[in-house]
């Protein structure tokens, strides 16, 4: 009777996780439920762990890791059976993802390529991030540690997180910092740290008005024209929308 229960748990889960493929893959939409449990390999490698995380909570030994390093093998996605993983997991793409031991995700979270949630060393018991609901973590994205990624939140592409995240914000950069909180800009004298000053660029704008101001006192002294002053651009755009999507 237990293994019955396990059984329609584990198909109500399956169907739930199909759902979320389609909600949140454009490319999925217009997909036949057959074809996507066929041809996309997120939902390969949580219909697997599904599978696996059941076998290892009866208690059976041996096959739900080979199951998971056989799902690994296909899929080039690694979730640790002992994970816990809510409803509604999509990961898009799918290559490059690990979920470690003792991760904890909620209901409705994504994740695309490249994302680990992984421990930080050799520290044992809970090592793993903890996924709230409702959370994007975008591709090549590491969550490292026992932090917690509060529900809601977007953790940019290849933002490296290793401290908790609040609800409802956007991390993103080397290490995660927060640059939204509840769709607002963050305040304050250390908040911007997206618009940092390029010191590269500093240091050439100043020594071109340098050699500016000599050319100009040459020009001045040797009676001849002065040569154009070379105009130095920012490397690099500041400010404007966002090329990374969202
Ligand atoms: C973080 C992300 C979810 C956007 O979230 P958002 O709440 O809509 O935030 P915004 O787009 O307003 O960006 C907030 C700021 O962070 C910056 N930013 C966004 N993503 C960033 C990233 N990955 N790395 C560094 N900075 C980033 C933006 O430039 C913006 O800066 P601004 O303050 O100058 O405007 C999105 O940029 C992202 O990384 N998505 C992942 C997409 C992905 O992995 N796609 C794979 C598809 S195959």
């Amino acid at each position: 009777m237990a293994g019955f229960h396990t059984l329609t748990r584990v198909a109500r889960e399956v169907r739930r996780d199909v759902h979320a493929a389609r909600e949140r893959d454009p490319a999925a939409r217009t997909a036949s439920t057959g074809e996507i449990l066929a041809t996309w390999p997120g939902i390969h490698a949580v219909l697997a762990y599904r599978v696996a995380h059941a076998l290892k909570e009866a208690g059976v030994p041996l096959i739900p890791r080979t199951l998971s390093m056989v799902t690994r093998v296909i899929t080039n996605i690694e979730i640790h059976p002992a994970a816990r993983i809510g409803q509604g997991l999509f990961i898009d793409h799918g290559a490059g993802v690990v979920i470690g031991e003792t991760a904890d995700i909620g209901e409705d979270v994504t994740l695309y390529q490249g994302v680990t949630l992984g421990g930080t060393g050799f520290a044992t018991g809970k090592r793993h991030p903890t996924v709230q609901d409702n959370v994007t973590i975008g591709s090549g994205a590491k969550l490292l540690g026992p932090i917690t990624i509060g529900h809601g939140a977007k953790i940019g592409a290849n933002s490296v997180v290793i401290t908790d995240v609040p609800p409802n914000s956007t991390v993103v950069g080397v290490p995660g910092h927060p640059v939204r909180v509840d769709g607002r800009r963050m305040e304050g004298p250390d908040a911007d740290w997206i618009h940092l000053p390029d010191p590269i660029a500093e240091a050439i704008q100043a020594l071109s008005s340098r050699i500016g101001a000599l050319e100009r006192m040459v020009a001045e002294l040797s009676d001849s024209e002065p040569a154009p002053v070379a105009e130095v651009r920012p490397l690099r755009q500041l400010r404007g929308t966002n090329p990374a999507g969202g």
